[in-house]
């Protein structure tokens, strides 16, 4: 356990001073760099203007001390290093190797390399952030790729282009998920079909289940090439460590059978870690600080932060928190109580002639009746309620006692300050754009009543699955449609509308997560003023949602159309396609356009922009008018 307490600063010192470490890791043997050999390619990220860390990992024949060198270079040909050194790596950080390479030039490409004895890895490309004479800088956006879903061809068609500078990814970069069918066999029937089942077979929930599993994403030869292609820029979702995580657990772990959460969520944490391009916290800081933000000179601040670990507090429960709807009778006489129905009829009661009764609701209407026959409600409450009859929950206190509770959070208070903090310093500091790197959508999405939307015939077959029938079911209360995103926490979405505002931010939010395309313009609950746009990207292979319905294209146009004039924030959905977006900005414009891929069922694809996006400072910014192109 004393392991991770060390850091990896701390670990490469002492495996290079061979020195035993005095909590007791091992005896260090002497470096070894012989018979290891280069089997997870290479990465680099979290750029700065001046340095970047350089990734690799080692896979050697016996558990030892491996001694790697590295070197950066001006040029492909390896001539003008401009700078090198030597690491080491042991067991104790699963064989990755992370090294920063420092006093480098901004806006500047670099490519660098491994040695390890005779051995040499792949090349890398990567850059540093520009300074502030940049032009323009191109970002590819991504999130949520699930390996046994498909092939990564998104990531190929990103890594092929010669217009992107920086990867930006959303999390979701690997799933925790099983290969079988028991319990979270999330993607495990396409994986079988596309011989990508994922390794361990089982959930991934131990130290040694994520590394594993990042191990068999980093050998996929497509995430290979992009991250040797440029830097990634990343967050985590919920899916590096468990479906729907929050601070104190999360919707896939159960405490029964897998302990503690905080022992899975820093295991999780330790294998992301090391196997991420990233820096990691500063001594005594806890892993899940991750909040940063990049400056791309002038252009673009962009602000990457944890939605998960550090604030967030439980998602909200149909099962356990919709409120009951509860009606007021008159008990005055004990033998025929009677609903109260008007507030004179309250007023001249004493209080203890009132009881509050659970109210059944016929449901077989337009809209769902309540019934107010006491005696009716008695036999129904002994009965059982018979088909068409429910207990209608409250809708109007769900959200005031709970949704809208101000004390729910999905960033912390110190997560909160922070973000003013950096955003007031970029707009003071005269950059353009402010960009938020959210892992979950932004925008509301009250839910249509989709019972109403999807004829019967289209979806019969999902109908039979209790899953897709429960969620059908829960759209007709309207509530948001997902209650992981942003949406399910109203209160903490407005303080950052008015983080945003108070500080005149001109505001793009990039986000992931939900495995469509959406284009929102994000508006105020206060005054309805619009604060920012919203550009969400869809999964790299991830399922879509409304495919649970089948793949008759009926089914995504009614969910697009429906999407769109039911929500006033979403102004273009597309539910259909896997892809990224491009981002390209300059100080005056903010060009998205979404790319998707035609297949991920087979490694050949074709790539189309299905919409494009444009943003200008003369046209009022991520505030004002916006040009579309949906060819
Ligand atoms: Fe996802």
């Amino acid at each position: 356990m004393a392991l991770m307490q060390i850091n990896r600063r701390q670990l490469v010192m002492a495996l290079l001073a061979n020195t035993a470490l005095a909590t007791g890791c091992g005896n260090a043997s002497r470096p070894r760099s012989d018979e290891a050999e280069f089997l997870h390619g290479v990465a680099s990220g979290d750029p700065g203007m001046d340095s970047i860390v350089l990734w690799t990992r080692v896979t050697p024949r016996e558990t030892a001390v491996i001694e790697v060198a590295w070197e950066l270079a001006e040029d492909p040909d390896f001539s003008k290093i401009v700078a090198h050194g030597i690491t080491a790596t042991a067991e104790e950080i699963d064989y990755t190797v992370k090294v920063v390479a420092d006093d480098l030039l901004p806006g500047t490409t670099y490519y660098y390399r491994f040695q390890c004895g005779a051995r040499t890895s792949p090349p890398g490309r990567t850059c540093t952030l520009p300074g502030a004479d940049a032009k323009r800088v191109g970002l590819a956006v991504v999130s949520c790729s699930h390996y046994s879903f498909g092939f990564f061809n998104v990531y190929r068609a990103i890594a092929a282009r010669d217009d992107i500078d920086v990867l930006v990814h959303l999390g979701d970069y690997i799933y925790e998920s099983s290969a079988d069918d028991s319990g979270s066999g999330y993607g495990a029937e396409q994986g079988r079909e596309l011989g990508r089942e994922h390794e361990p077979a089982h959930e991934a929930w131990q130290l040694g289940d994520y590394r594993a599993r990042y191990a068999q994403y980093r050998r996929d030869p497509d995430l290979q090439a992009l991250h040797a292609r440029m830097p990634f820029i990343t967050v985590w979702d919920d899916h590096e460590s468990a479906n729907d995580c929050w601070m104190h657990g999360a919707e896939a772990h159960d405490p029964q059978t897998q302990g503690s959460w905080y022992v899975r969520r820093d295991a999780a944490l330790k294998a992301y870690y090391e196997w991420l391009p990233l820096r990691e916290p500063d001594d005594g800081r806890p892993l899940w600080e991750i909040d940063r933000r990049y400056d791309f000179g002038r252009i673009a601040s962009l602000y990457m932060f944890d939605t998960r670990k550090s604030g967030r507090t439980r998602q909200f429960s149909y099962s356990t928190d919709l409120r009951e709807t509860l009606t007021p009778f008159d008990f005055s006489d004990p033998e025929r109580p009677v609903a109260i129905q008007d507030s004179e009829h309250l007023e001249r009661l004493p209080q203890d002639a009132i009881r509050q009764v659970r109210t059944p609701f016929d449901v077989r209407g337009e809209s769902p009746e309540p019934v107010l026959d006491y005696a009716r409600i008695v036999q129904l409450e002994r009965d059982g309620l018979p088909p068409g009859f429910e207990y209608w929950p409250d809708l109007e206190r769900t959200r005031s006692e709970f949704l809208d509770d101000p004390s729910r959070r999905i960033l912390a208070v110190e997560q909160e300050t922070w973000l003013e903090n950096e955003i007031a310093d970029s707009v003071s500091g005269g950059v353009a754009w402010q960009l938020l790197g959210s892992a979950v959508v932004m925008a509301s999405m009250p839910a249509p009543d989709y019972t109403q939307v999807f004829p019967e015939s289209l979806i019969a077959d999902s109908l039979r699955n209790p899953f897709t029938q429960r969620w059908l079911d829960r759209t007709r209360y309207g509530l948001p449609i997902s209650m992981d995103a942003w949406d399910g926490y109203p209160a903490a979405r407005q303080r950052v509308y008015e983080i945003l505002r108070r500080n005149d931010a001109d505001c793009i939010v990039i986000a992931g997560d939900s495995h469509n395309f959406w284009m929102n313009r994000l508006h105020d609950a206060v005054d309805g003023q619009v604060v920012a746009t919203e550009f969400a990207t869809s999964s790299v292979t991830s399922m879509g949602g409304y495919e649970w319905f089948g793949d008759d294209p009926r089914i995504f146009e009614l969910a697009e159309q429906t999407m769109t004039t039911h929500c006033e924030d979403v102004d273009f959905f597309d539910a259909r396609h896997r892809g990224c977006i491009l981002l390209e900005l300059t100080a005056d414009s903010a060009l998205a356009r979404y790319l998707a891929v035609d297949t991920i069922r087979t490694r050949e694809y074709q790539t189309r922009e299905i919409a494009r996006f444009e943003l200008t400072k003369q046209r009022g910014g991520a505030r004002g008018e916006l040009r579309t192109e949906i060819p």
